[in-house]
């Protein structure tokens, strides 16, 4: 079947499926407790079942979705992901399954989650000290309990990633121990700029510490870094090497904006279909999922809107100073 393009020529090779919208952390970068109080989360039957999200990824994937990922809010809390993760990994044209995970529950489950056929674990952890780390996950949680899941996800043959947001003021003085502690395991932790995303996290431009300012204390500390080619066309992060072969990326969505290759199609738990993770607003595909729609239907709707896409939101931020107004939260669909 013939992929499908955009406006911009970009093909859909991505799928981040938003598994639940619910977190049992509350990061202040993205569901700071105090706006995320009284906030309504999804009921049960608004959540896409598993039969409605395996048939969306049966319908879309064959038009050139390559890789799958799975996010939440904290995707570990829906229960019996694994079961979803077998289901996904029979459709035979989807080439990788990734999930991205706080790593609370991840030396409980990956063990499962490996055997039902997971790829690939990115896990977020901000910091390696108690006190920073516990402040900014807004619940006091331990680094160990991360660090125990990221052992636990590599003894069972995942590949593992971290995700570390830098924002100034809060982590910045945990850069380099965690390219430190990270080189030492041949871990490769990416830096992520902290970005504008959702309302609720008060972002603010001198918050953002920049890619650029990282690498230089990386370079200085931990001996020299060699950039790397991309491995895929989409791919967020810049990746380099040390001398002894660990690696290292950037994604630096504020100071250098990837959107021109952005490959990557969102599903929220609900259903709705973004282009953009900054998007305003998304189709709804379970309306259709639920009142009896052919798949043929469905196809010519997803086709539809990703062929009139012309989503590039970063990229315009960057020129303009532009922000629209009412932006989806990261927590609702996962990044
Ligand atoms: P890999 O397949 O391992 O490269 O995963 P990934 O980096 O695409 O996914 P992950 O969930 O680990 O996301 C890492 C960071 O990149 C998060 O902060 C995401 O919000 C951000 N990110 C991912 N895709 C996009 C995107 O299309 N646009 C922007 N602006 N940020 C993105
Ligand atoms: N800016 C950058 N990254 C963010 N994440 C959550 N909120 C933000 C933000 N405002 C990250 C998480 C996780 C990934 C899905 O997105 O830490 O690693
Ligand atoms: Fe933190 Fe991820 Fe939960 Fe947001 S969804 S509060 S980034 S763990
Ligand atoms: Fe893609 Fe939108 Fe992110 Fe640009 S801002 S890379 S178009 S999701």
């Amino acid at each position: 079947m013939t992929p499908w393009t955009d406006r911009r020529r970009r093909p859909l090779e991505d799928l981040r499926i938003s598994v639940i919208d619910k977190c049992n952390f509350r990061c202040r970068y993205c569901m700071p407790e105090e706006a995320f109080r009284h906030h309504q989360f999804l009921k049960r039957d608004e959540l896409l079942s598993f039969d409605e999200i395996e048939r969306f990824v049966r319908i879309i994937a064959p038009h050139g979705v390559k890789k799958v990922r799975l996010t939440g809010g904290e995707p570990l809390l829906r229960p019996n992901l694994d079961e979803l993760i077998r289901r996904l990994r029979a459709v035979t044209t989807i080439e990788t399954i990734g999930l991205t995970t706080n790593g609370v529950y991840l030396e409980r489950m990956a063990k499962a989650l490996k055997q039902a056929g997971l790829d690939r674990v990115n896990v977020s952890l901000d910091a390696l000290s108690a006190e920073t780390f516990g402040m900014m996950n807004g619940r006091g949680t331990s680094p160990e309990t991360v660090l125990r899941g990221i052992d636990e996800a590599k003894r069972q043959g995942l590949e593992v990633k971290v995700n570390m947001v830098v924002r100034k003021g809060w982590n910045d003085h945990e850069v380099a121990p965690m390219a430190a502690y990270f080189k030492e395991r041949n871990i490769t932790l990416r830096y992520i700029e902290f970005m504008d995303v959702g309302t609720a996290n008060e972002w603010n431009v001198e918050h953002v510490v920049s890619s650029e300012s990282i690498l230089e204390v990386l370079k200085q500390r931990n001996g020299l870094l060699e950039p790397l080619a991309p491995e895929t066309l989409g791919e967020v992060a810049q990746r380099y090497r040390y001398t002894d072969g660990a690696q290292v990326g950037f994604i630096s969505s504020v100071s250098q904006p990837f959107c021109g290759t952005c490959t990557r199609g969102r599903l929220s738990s609900d259903g709705k279909w973004y282009t953009c993770l900054f998007a305003e607003d998304g189709t709804d595909i379970r309306e259709l999922l639920r009142s009896g729609a052919s798949d043929e239907l469905i196809a010519m709707t997803l086709k539809m809107v990703w062929e009139v896409r012309d989503d590039r939101y970063s990229e315009e931020r960057s020129r303009s100073g532009n922000r629209t107004r009412n932006r989806i939260e990261m927590s609702y669909i996962g990044g």
